[in-house]
């Protein structure tokens, strides 16, 4: 009976011993799973920071690249407009003859009564005064007809600054000569002939073979 007793002890202890061999396993296989979880999730974390930075170096790019195309996208509209005004310029050319004066006094003011050609209204044939309708780089020219032995002094004026001088002078020939200018104007801005040196005998003349001309012609804006 005693023997009995004590084999059942034994057996008793062994089972519990077992018992709390598995319950040790269980355990240390839960704090692996536990510790593998953190892991993980460790990783995760410093992954999504990882994405976080990225993402906000994404937007910062492309906030720059926006701002870039933006300002990109203002200059050329803003040059899109120039070209169009460019474009848009209208037409301004004279082109004038027929003198209502021969024998010019220093300083006299060279009025052509006649134009060919008269594109945007800028000749005044009675004050023989060009007006700018518009600013921009305007081309003139002064052609210039005598007999041989006469001379003509003249300056191409704006708003009474010269801008050119030339003489017209052959000793012998009957010719002509011109002078050709370049000059940028602002709206409104004036451009005539004067003489540069009076005689009361005739300095020009026009005759079927020879015309003494004025003429001018904006070339862009
Ligand atoms: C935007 O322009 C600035 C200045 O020109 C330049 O430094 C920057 O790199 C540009 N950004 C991008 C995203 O192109
Ligand atoms: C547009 O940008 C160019 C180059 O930076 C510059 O030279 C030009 O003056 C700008 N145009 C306008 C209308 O701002």
């Amino acid at each position: 009976m005693a023997m009995k007793l004590v084999m059942l002890l034994i057996m008793v202890r062994l089972v519990y011993g077992e018992l709390n061999a598995v319950d040790e396993g269980l355990k240390s296989e839960r704090f692996v799973y536990e510790e593998q979880l953190l892991k993980k999730v460790i990783r995760m974390e410093f992954k999504m920071e990882q994405m976080e930075r990225e993402m906000l170096q994404t937007h910062d790019k492309m906030t720059s690249t926006l701002q870039n195309l933006t300002l990109e996208i203002e200059n050329k509209t803003t040059e899109l407009k120039l070209v169009e005004e460019r474009v848009s310029l209208p037409m301004v050319a004279f082109n004038a003859y027929s003198l209502t004066d021969y024998s010019l006094d220093t300083n006299q003011i060279l009025i052509f009564r006649n134009t060919y050609l008269n594109e945007g209204n800028g000749y005044d044939n009675v004050l023989g005064l060009f007006t700018a309708p518009v600013a921009g780089l305007y081309m003139f020219s002064m052609h210039a007809c005598n007999y041989g032995g006469r001379g003509f002094y003249y300056y191409i004026v704006v708003d009474n600054s010269i801008i050119a001088q030339s003489t017209k002078y052959n000793n012998v020939q009957t010719d002509c000569a011109s002078v050709v200018t370049l000059t940028k104007l602002k709206k409104d801005q004036r451009v005539w002939v004067k003489c540069a040196s009076g005689s009361s005998s005739s300095q020009l003349s026009d005759t079927s073979y020879r015309q003494s001309t004025f003429s001018g012609v904006l070339l862009r804006g």
